[in-house]
């Protein structure tokens, strides 16, 4: 287990916190502020302790090159905002410039590096970027979770050498992937829906081993239909994975996971916004017609079975939510198990960017127990596999705090 700021000495000193400003934006302006709220415990924890704060991210993929479009300058302003205390930036992450703002900082103060992704080094993880980043700080906390699927200089190379601790939003999300996966509360159920099998394979297969009760939505689900015989008309759908998803849903038999596919879906001609729209059984899907959406059977069906679930995980929404009216099976969903999580009735988790953007327009996002800010972390965190950002942390090279 890796340590905490409760174990970090930081006053006076400098402490290189790894967070993710991966942020998105619209017309050179924060959009989706969530992130950047999330790290305010951390910062605000160290700067009033009397740490120099020096903040890394990347930002965007600008491949090892200087994009001026993917500087982090806006963002560090915005972090300022949400802050609410003033946050300086330097406009390079090594070198000079760096080491320079660095010493101008007082104890308390908190500096942003531009984007470590306008260095090769980063994504290749060299170790002389990882070491002149670790030249900035004497110490290191992470709390990016969302960034640790990556094993980049500043999320894994950077450990290496400075004494490491996880930032309070790496423990929240930790704490609470464990809780919904690691040691749950039984019976666990998961809600995997999304367009493609194809991206989720690995994560099907760990959780039907792990989970009690797995419930497969969205396109997804019409390539599990047809691959059981069903005509799923023009429906989105995954010929070439027929014999994969039955191989699961063996794997699933053999391990005493109930699978729960659609038994109704709402089908249209075509897909856009309010078409013509029809409820029908799963084996009644009109040749010319295409599933959007699970059918509120499906979802009724589900609702009754969450008094006897003690924890939930989602990842995925059921329907096409962004197009209406395709959110309703995710939004009636949604309240459901908002609703249980409030009365203290499940533990409920939920991760993905699709998953927090139907959540949010839901208006349900503050209340699972945790909604996780990772996308691809905390699929692969789903998926069983080991996070080279949160290993690092355990096995830091220095003894010193
Ligand atoms: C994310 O937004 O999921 C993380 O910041 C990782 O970004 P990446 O997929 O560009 O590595």
């Amino acid at each position: 287990m890796s340590r905490s700021l409760d174990d970090a000495q930081v006053a006076g000193r400098r402490v290189l916190l790894r967070a993710d400003l991966n942020v998105p934006m619209q017309g050179g302006q924060v959009s989706d502020a969530t992130r950047l709220e999330r790290l305010v415990p951390t910062i605000k924890e160290l700067a009033d302790k009397g740490a120099k704060v020096v903040v890394l991210s990347h930002f965007d993929r600008p491949k090892g090159k200087v994009v001026p479009e993917m500087s982090l300058a806006p963002i560090a302003g915005a972090l300022a905002k949400v802050l609410g205390h003033n946050v300086s930036f330097a406009p390079d992450c090594i070198g000079p410039v760096a080491e320079e703002a660095v010493a101008k900082l007082n104890n308390g103060d908190v500096l942003v590096l531009e984007n470590t992704r306008f260095h090769a080094g980063e994504e290749q993880n060299d170790p002389d970027f990882a070491f002149a980043l670790a030249k900035l700080g004497d110490l290191y906390v992470n709390d990016a979770f969302s960034a640790a699927h990556r094993a980049h200089a500043s999320t894994e190379g950077v450990a290496k050498h400075l004494p490491s601790f996880a930032g309070r939003l790496m423990q929240a999300e930790l704490h609470a992937l464990e809780k919904a996966l690691g040691n749950p509360a039984r019976p666990v159920a998961a809600i995997v829906a999304g367009s493609k099998v194809s991206t989720k394979l690995d994560l099907l297969n760990n959780l039907v081993a792990k989970v009690d009760i797995l419930v497969i939505g969205g396109a997804m689900a019409n390539t599990f239909l047809a691959a059981q015989g069903l005509n799923v008309g023009k429906s989105l759908q995954e010929p070439a994975l027929h014999e994969t998803a039955r191989e699961i849903l063996r794997a699933a038999a053999a391990k005493g996971c109930e699978v729960i596919l659609p038994q109704d879906v709402v089908v249209a001609e075509v897909f856009a916004a309010n078409p013509h729209t029809h409820v029908v059984k799963v084996d009644a899907i009109p040749p010319s017609m295409m599933a959007l959406d699970v059918g509120p059977a499906t979802v009724e069906a589900f609702i009754h079975r969450l008094p006897h679930i003690k924890t939930l995980i989602w990842n995925g929404p059921l329907g096409a939510f962004e197009t209406k009216p395709f959110d309703a099976s995710t939004n009636l969903l949604a309240a459901a198990i908002a609703k249980a999580t409030q009365e203290g009735k499940i533990i409920s988790v939920g991760g993905g960017g699709d998953t927090v953007s139907a959540l949010k327009l839901a208006g349900v996002h503050g209340d699972l127990t945790y909604l996780s800010s990772a996308g691809g972390a905390f699929l692969e965190w789903m998926e069983g596999k080991v996070l080279p950002g949160v290993i690092a942390l355990s096995k830091d090279l220095s003894n010193m705090g």
